[in-house]
């Protein structure tokens, strides 16, 4: 189909809730996005942050296609050995005091799972979330979420979420009463423009929930599944090793394949009983097959080792731009931040194939590449970038 006729079908029976860039996206490998007129992407926002591993990445590929010729779908009213499996190796691979797994379809279900449980674990009703968090766009997860004009576009808001500065340790101490059950973060706020908070943050929030016993919540949905260079942001050495009691995962989990995931801790799973949770397609087969080889394939490949040292690379390298006065985020969520707006660059970076993410903060370019991206990738990016900025 010509690409005028894909805009113009999308267009008439697709509600337009995003806006596209002029392109049709037809083949994938690796950091590559192929379109219908035979031009080839350089793709720094990694399909929305999910294409983790690359687009389709032929271990990924090959269990997803396996799968689907056992079995599609069944529900966890069945076991299954590649459910048995996918929470088996992701367990193994988060910190040690996250022992169980819930399966879901997305983000915003994770999160609302996270905090259900929370409410269910203490018996309280609150939740705290902070400036400039994203959390999703179901009832409670934005509700959650105060960015934007988010909390605005879910009313009526769902009742009980308080609002903290991100970073500011008092503000959170000043709301956490006895009537809190959760405290939820983006360890690394992405949309709001790739945010950290100071190093002392993360730990003192572990012990103000420590203290008041409070469940503690790292929605890393973005962070996760090695995106920072470790395989959370929990336990790492960017958040000073603190470790959360749920963390909330989706996006690059299955490589494309929808799910969502809760990691809770034994006690949080102490307080979950049958029929507290449920969701038909959590846990279904395809995804679980996709989760495990997506998890291998980022172990086989050493992709933890690579965001590490092209992140280095990256970041040497960005500081001839002289347009780009701060490099935000951790691994491979970066937000470039400009002296001026980002989106014209962002549009010129897309005229020479590459492309990239905006975020809520106009001044930040965002960068959430598969994990896979190599030096000479970064060079490709580097060397565009320095010919749009160029006056
Ligand atoms: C940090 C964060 N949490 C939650 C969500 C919601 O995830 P989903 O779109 O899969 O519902 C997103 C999506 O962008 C996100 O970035």
């Amino acid at each position: 189909m010509a690409i005028k006729d894909v805009k113009e079908l999308e267009e008439q029976y697709q509600l337009a809730t995003y806006k596209k860039m002029p392109i049709v996206a037809e083949r994938g490998e690796g950091v590559w996005v192929f379109t219908s007129d035979g031009e080839r992407y350089l793709d720094l926002y990694g399909g929305h942050a999910v294409a983790g591993t690359g687009h389709c990445h032929p271990h990924v590929v090959s269990a997803i296609k396996k799968q689907a010729d056992e079995l599609l779908f069944y529900s966890n009213l069945v076991y299954s050995e590649a459910r048995a499996k996918a929470a088996q190796k992701l367990i193994s691979i988060a910190p040690d005091i996250l022992t169980k797994a819930f399966f879901c379809n997305s983000g915003t279900e994770a999160n609302e799972n996270a905090m259900r449980m929370a409410r269910m674990a203490t018996g309280r009703e609150n939740v705290i979330t902070f400036s400039g968090g994203f959390h999703g766009r179901t009832a409670d997860a934005i509700s959650a979420t105060f960015l934007g004009k988010y909390r605005e576009i879910g009313k009526p808001n769902v009742p009980g979420h308080l609002q903290a500065e991100f970073g500011d340790i008092d503000s959170v101490r000043g709301l956490a009463d006895e009537s809190v059950a959760a405290i939820m973060l983006e360890p690394i706020q992405s949309m709001a423009g790739v945010k950290m908070a100071e190093l002392s943050f993360y730990p003192a929030l572990r012990e103000l929930c420590d203290e008041r016993d409070i469940v503690l919540i790292y929605d890393e949905v973005q962070t996760g599944v090695g995106r920072t260079g470790e395989w959370f942001f929990a336990g790492s050495a960017a958040g000073d090793g603190a470790v959360p009691d749920i963390i909330s995962l989706a996006k690059a989990l299955g490589s494309g394949i929808p799910v969502g995931a809760c990691l809770v801790t034994e006690k949080i799973a102490s307080h979950i009983k049958e029929n507290d949770l449920g969701t038909t397609f959590g846990g279904g087969m395809i995804a679980m097959a996709a989760v495990t080889a997506t998890l291998e394939a980022i172990e086989e490949d050493a992709m933890l080792a690579n965001v590490c040292a092209v992140e280095a690379y990256l970041r040497e390298r960005l500081q001839e731009i002289e347009q780009v006065v701060k490099v935000r985020g951790r691994g491979f969520l970066l937000g470039l931040e400009f002296a001026d707006k980002a989106k014209p660059v962002h549009e010129a970076l897309l005229e020479k194939r590459i492309i990239t993410g905006t975020s809520s903060d106009p001044n930040v370019l965002r960068l959430l590449p598969p994990l896979c991206l190599t030096e000479a990738d970064a060079d490709v990016f580097v060397d565009g970038l320095a010919e749009v900025t160029r006056n």
